[in-house]
């Protein structure tokens, strides 16, 4: 099994992202600025990781805090949630794992310091564990969209690294393939930094799951050559009515499947999705360094002075979306009522004490 984030001995340890393929290197963070860094430089990324880290970086945060008034030990809570909240911008997962926190730590605010403090661990490690539970579900869900014999084409990496475990896209990869269905899969490099080639490619290389990697302007070709049966990818965010933000390459991908006849499914949990925002152009997508554009794994591939654009994802609208995979159930369009009703059911099912 990949362990992508763990609490151990009162602090947080995180397979290193960026090193991956070279190396396996953990990296234990043990003060919570190390984890607000790891999430910044991509050591740990993929929207539910995103939020996890935080959820544990927060507990550390608090662990090690040593307020000596009950209101300096509130301030610094909340000083810090809002330090987590700038660290990236488009992953909803983090804002909603904050708030998360920010409620177990209203719940707990009237007990002492130390039972405070044990609460958000607790809480922490129980965002993780639920992840991977929800990831299982999705997988069981997804996989009847599946069949033997299918080549699935993917994009960034929406696996056991971008979660607490067992991956959302690649759950369902992972949830066919333990059921014995015969699939091959295609694996997008994912430029700039690669996230396909690197840390996809090696998920599925470690499970011995078939997969051939591309580059990312090669999907259109190999759907016209019907080489191609269903895509499935991960999301970031996904508004009220099904639009979903995705790594940057996403929306081609959508379009030149709709072209091509080809079933272009979402896999993400609901903490994915942003019911606040109506449609996708209220997403707010994060740019990074251009140097990731200007350079290959470090090495410039551009002239000097070239200047580069490097958003970070992009927003695939509704239309082009065949459905939506997630751990209460595959949404399909009109997606405002389907994803309504999931709702609406997880509020009645935790107002009747069940969680997700
Ligand atoms: O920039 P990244 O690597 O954090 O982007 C990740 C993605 O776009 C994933 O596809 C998405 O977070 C879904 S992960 C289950």
């Amino acid at each position: 099994m990949i362990r992508t984030i763990y609490w151990e001995n009162d602090s947080v340890v995180m397979i290193d992202q960026k090193a991956l393929p070279l190396e396996e290197i953990y990296m234990t963070c043990r003060n919570y600025g190390e984890v607000i860094t790891a999430i910044k430089d991509l050591t740990i990324r993929g929207a539910p990781a995103i939020g996890i880290a935080a959820a544990m970086g927060i507990a550390l945060g608090m662990l090690h805090q040593s307020a000596v008034s009950r209101e300096e030990f509130d301030n610094y809570f909340y000083r810090m949630c809002d330090e987590f909240a700038q660290a990236r911008p488009t992953a909803v997962n983090l804002f909603w794992a904050i708030e998360r926190m920010k409620r177990c730590f209203e719940n707990v605010v009237t007990s002492d310091v130390n039972n405070a403090k044990r609460a958000l661990v607790e809480e922490a490690i129980r965002i993780v564990d639920e992840d991977i539970a929800i990831n299982r579900q999705m997988g069981i869900n997804g996989k009847t969209l599946v069949n033997s014999g299918d080549n699935i084409l993917t994009h960034c990496n929406a696996g056991a690294l971008a979660t607490g475990g067992y991956g959302t896209a690649l759950g369902i990869v992972r949830a066919a393939h333990e059921e014995g269905k015969d699939i091959h899969v295609f694996v997008d490099e994912t430029r700039p930094i690669l996230q396909g080639a690197r840390l996809t490619a090696w998920e599925m290389k470690k499970e011995s799951i078939p997969a051939t990697l591309i580059t990312d302007n090669m999907a259109g070709f190999l759907m016209k050559q019907h080489k191609i049966n269903l895509v499935i990818v991960g999301a970031d965010r996904i508004a009220a009515n099904g639009d979903a933000a995705n790594k940057i390459g996403t929306y081609s991908l959508a379009i030149l499947a709709k072209e091509h006849g080809v079933p272009f499914y979402i896999a993400a949990p609901l903490s994915t999705i942003d019911m606040a925002l109506q449609s996708g152009d209220e997403i707010p997508i994060e740019e990074r360094d251009n140097a990731e554009v200007l350079q290959f794994h470090g090495v410039r591939i551009a002239p000097e002075g070239v200047a580069a654009y490097n958003p970070a994802f992009d927003v695939t609208p509704h239309c082009y979306i065949t459905a939506i995979i997630t751990e209460a159930g595959i949404a399909r369009p009109p997606y405002e009522e389907s994803i309504n009703l999931f709702f609406k059911d997880k509020f009645k099912n935790e107002n009747q004490g069940e969680t997700y």
